[in-house]
């Protein structure tokens, strides 16, 4: 099931990297989603960042001491250890995961790591040369064999000068994989394709037909099901939203596009999705012709022939007439506010397209905002209204939906 809330208690461990400065934003990112975040530092992290910044942001003492800590964290360093539903250690020196894997405890934060019970998550940050070196890479495969969550770190430049991998994972990457360890796995061993966005359809090679869509209600629905444990497909048009890297992103700019790319994952039975949620907004109709060069001004008036785009929730829904598989999801989007009219829709579309369940929501409540609100219809004639909630919110009663009807 979906978490209420995300209130738990997160102890973040911060060491002696360049990319210290980068924890003020991964605390931020937490304490903002509502979780109690508790900074441990090292005596080398202090010099990179200091504790005053991330006590400033996450409201709470912070542990850089043994010999302070019962006045300075308020918490000592077992009942810290306790406390935490969760250890992150980000940015992770070489040294840090080299004790780690060694069970030294010759500081607060070791000792936390060594004391919890708590998933712990590791974000390491180094040198490319010293993330390659063997040493490290066996103290890394200690604490992966142990159970520890490793979120390997980018390539690109290095703040050393040498270019490769190394580089700390981004906040939101960390944040997400934190979320995903504390979270029950409902959605494990499920495979879900998720379409999201606008199409854009081409007028000529500088113009196109687009909507409103952001893309952000599918996004919200491919963090929330791969933090609940599902393999993700997310197919979308242009969007500008970062999704963790475990979900597979494939970009697609015309309604066709996504019609080729959305066939090709049902294409065999072997790897047919469990779930398939159509969340894009694609475009109904789309020019006869693409001009290929762009279209001058001369005349006083134009008229551009459209002609219809597949419709991809009702060939999905065709495919599906003998088995359940997919699972079927559509989105019906109304303009105006009565609700009776939405719903009446819905039902409408439901039926007409064959599908298991369909999210009603208005245009006015839903389009690039992060909040939306809907009504969610399945085909066992359930009706349920979701108000007004944040859309990570709102794709959770989704998921909780979808897990009823099987
Ligand atoms: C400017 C500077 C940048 C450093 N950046 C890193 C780094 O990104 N990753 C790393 O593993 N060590 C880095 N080090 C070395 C660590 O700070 C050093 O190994 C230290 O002992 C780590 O201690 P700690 O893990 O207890 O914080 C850097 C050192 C300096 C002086």
């Amino acid at each position: 099931m979906s978490e209420k809330t995300e209130k738990r208690n997160v102890v973040l461990g911060i060491t002696g990297s360049i990319a210290a400065y980068k924890a003020a934003e991964l605390a931020r990112l937490l304490v903002t989603r509502g979780f109690d975040v508790r900074c441990i530092m090292t005596e080398c992290a202090q010099q990179f960042i200091t504790s005053t910044t991330m006590q400033a942001v996450t409201g709470r003492a912070v542990a850089t001491n043994f010999w302070e800590e019962s006045e300075a964290a308020g918490i000592g360093h077992i009942q810290l250890a306790d406390w935490a539903e969760a250890l992150v250690v980000a940015p992770a020196t070489a040294d840090s995961i080299a004790k780690m894997a060694a069970g030294f405890a010759d500081s607060p934060l070791l000792a936390v790591a060594l004391a919890t019970r708590a998933p712990i998550v590791v974000a390491p940050a180094m040198n490319v040369n010293m993330l390659t070196h063997p040493k490290t890479q066996e103290n890394l495969e200690i604490l992966r064999a142990r159970g520890v969550h490793i979120v390997d770190p980018d390539e690109g430049a290095l703040a050393c000068g040498w270019n490769g991998a190394g580089r700390l994972a981004e906040p939101t990457e960390i944040f997400e994989r934190v979320r995903n360890v504390l979270s029950a796995q409902d959605f494990a061993g499920r495979r879900i394709v998720i379409t999201t966005g606008p199409t854009r359809e081409a007028l000529d090679p500088v113009r196109f037909i687009s909507n409103r869509s952001s893309g952000k209600m599918g996004a919200a629905l491919a963090r929330e099901a791969y933090r609940r444990g599902a393999q993700v497909h997310l197919i979308h048009g242009p969007i500008h939203e970062q999704l963790p890297r475990a979900i597979k992103c494939q970009e697609v700019v015309s309604a066709e596009e996504m019609h080729r790319a959305v066939m090709a994952t049902v294409a065999s039975k072997s790897s047919m999705p469990d779930i398939v949620v159509m969340a894009a907004a694609v475009a109904d109709y789309r020019p006869s012709e693409a001009a290929q060069e762009k279209i001058k001004k001369t005349e006083k008036s134009l008229n551009i022939k459209l002609v219809q785009n597949p419709d991809i929730l009702h060939e999905l829904g065709q495919l599906k007439r003998d088995e359940r598989k997919p699972l079927l999801v559509g989105f019906a989007v109304e303009t105006g506010e009565e609700i009776e009219n939405l719903l009446g829709q819905t039902r409408a579309k439901l039926k007409h397209k064959n599908a298991d369940m369909i999210v009603g929501n208005f245009a006015h409540d839903a389009f690039d905002l992060d909040t939306n609100r809907v009504w969610l219809v399945d085909r066992n004639g359930r009706q349920q209204e979701v108000a007004t909630t944040d859309k990570w919110r709102v794709a959770n009663k989704i998921l909780d939906a979808i897990l009823t009807l099987g």
